[in-house]
């Protein structure tokens, strides 16, 4: 075998590099996709999509997937055409590296493997979701703050504190924006930067930084979703907790902690942190809340949930891979009664699922539409998702009301990326409209973008846009109404 150094210019052949997990590193425009059936005339705006991809090869032999740089892509929908662009966000990080001909950090958020060069350069990569908050299109990863991005061309415009208003050092990938009011809520944990404990949470409205508030999470994890309703927030602190020593071992940042209880930290979305509450329960592990509301006293959150994280534990172990299976799960903190505890209700059992979406119009409020990306392990798995990583083979559409579940399987040798909605209307019902994912077909590794009508998702995609190259699995999109584009410019 040939020993890699840290100029080499191969990738190496392990499990986050091969298959579905290769890198991609494509930069490209591409004006006029091909289109199998027919795009919906009503669909006309912009698919935003964020993932990890590296730029060279990692600086310590092997890295993990999720530790790629940055890259936004889009498609544009317009009057029957369909154009493709990618970039890599120029971070910080990228930056340097671009400068130096290789990779100069190390490991996931462990400073103490970099390179010297990359001593007090900001780590982000900017690799996890877009948000469009007044006008502005973003990309965010929980580790830093907002890069701002010219949503035409997709080049890095800067990093953005709200005029120097953020004290925040990191900003979630996952805030939420009021569909009635515009309102930007957010938070950032690891405020201080670092090692740091303290979790911000603030809202912002226009651009303008309404109010940023600072409190002490029972313990140090890694929060990467959260809920957030009318009235409330929630932050849930499961135990994938933090270990300095382990890190200056050179060791991962995170490890799984069973010993450890979750607790969801409640507080008046106001922002009176004085008013937290806290329920706990045992240990458990979610990436993604698809929807979180109100109903009287009772807070509900809809959230893909596991047994136990996907990744290493602290004794160094790693939980089976059932356990870290998430199912979506309905989780209630009864602000009513004195009860210290939170109650689940599983929702969905057929498939573990990640990636849930909803009607956003619905976001904070009682709903009835969600939208998951599901595995069904019975069906054959492609060559290439064998070593692990994002791959999904099912879209789902689970109506809350009825319970019923709809189902598209893409078929052998498909794995399918996170759905995204788009309402047919502005005005139409809540679930109406269309549901947009990237899909990757093995052997030939092209990928392409599926459009379903949500009346009927089993029928499969009324259009698929062939895309002549391998999309590097994504984390999170969005879509962007043309309407709502052109809105922002009067
Ligand atoms: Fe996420």
């Amino acid at each position: 075998m040939i020993a890699l150094s840290p100029t080499s210019s191969k990738f190496p052949d392990t499990p986050a590099f091969k298959g579905l997990n290769r890198p991609s590193r494509v930069e490209c425009d591409i004006v006029g996709l091909e289109v199998d059936g027919e795009l919906p005339a009503d669909l006309r705006g912009s698919f935003y999509r964020c993932g990890p991809d590296p730029q060279f090869p990692p600086l310590l032999g092997d890295d993990i997937f999720i530790n790629g740089d940055g890259v936004v892509s889009a498609f544009h929908i317009r009057d029957g055409r369909v154009d493709y662009s990618s970039r890599f966000v120029r971070t910080a990080k990228f930056l340097a590296e671009r400068a130096a001909g290789r990779s100069l950090f190390g490991a996931y958020r462990n400073p103490y493997t970099d390179a010297p060069e990359a001593a007090g350069l900001d780590r982000t990569t900017a690799n996890t979701s877009m948000l469009w908050h007044a006008g502005r299109l973003y990309a965010l990863k929980e580790d830093g703050r907002p890069h701002r991005i010219d949503p035409d061309t997709l080049a890095t415009l800067e990093t953005w504190d709200f005029d120097g208003a953020l004290q925040s050092r990191t900003f979630t990938a996952h805030p939420k924006t009021d569909p009635a009011s515009g309102e930007l809520v957010f938070f950032g944990y690891q405020a201080g930067g670092g090692e740091s404990s303290p979790v911000a949470f603030g809202t912002a409205v226009d651009g303008l930084l309404k109010f940023e508030e600072w409190f002490e999470p029972p313990y140090v994890s890694m929060i990467h979703d959260w809920a957030v309703t009318q009235n409330h927030v929630v932050f849930p602190v499961m135990p994938v907790t933090m270990d300095v020593e382990r890190m200056r071992r050179g060791g991962p940042r995170w490890a799984w902690d069973p010993s450890r209880e979750s607790v969801l930290v409640v507080m008046p979305r106001s922002g009176d942190t004085r008013h937290a509450r806290a329920f706990t329960g045992p240990a458990l592990w979610s990436f993604h809340v698809m929807n979180a509301f109100e109903e009287g006293s009772d807070v509900h959150i809809d959230l893909c949930l596991a047994q136990a994280a996907p990744m290493p534990a602290v004794d160094g172990s790693f939980p089976p891979r059932e356990a870290s299976a998430q199912y979506l799960t309905r989780v209630t903190c009864a602000l009513g009664t004195d009860d210290a505890a939170f109650s689940m209700r599983r929702l969905w059992g057929d498939m573990p699922v990640d990636f849930p979406e909803i009607d956003q119009r619905r976001a904070t409020l009682p709903y009835r539409h969600g939208f998951v990306a599901a595995r069904d392990p019975r069906r054959e798995l492609p060559p290439e998702a064998q070593y692990g990583g994002i791959w999904f083979n099912c879209l789902a559409h689970v109506d809350h009301h009825t319970g019923e579940v709809e189902r598209y399987y893409v078929g052998p040798g498909g794995t399918v990326q996170e759905p995204v909605f788009a309402p047919r209307t502005p005005d139409s019902e809540e679930g109406d409209g269309y549901l947009l994912a990237v899909v990757n077909h093995f052997p030939e590794a092209l990928g392409s973008l599926l459009v379903f009508d949500t009346r009927s998702l089993s029928s499969g995609p009324v259009a698929a846009v062939k895309v002549p190259l391998f999309l590097r699995p994504t984390f999170h999109g969005m879509w962007l109404s043309a309407a709502d584009r052109d809105a922002s410019k009067a």
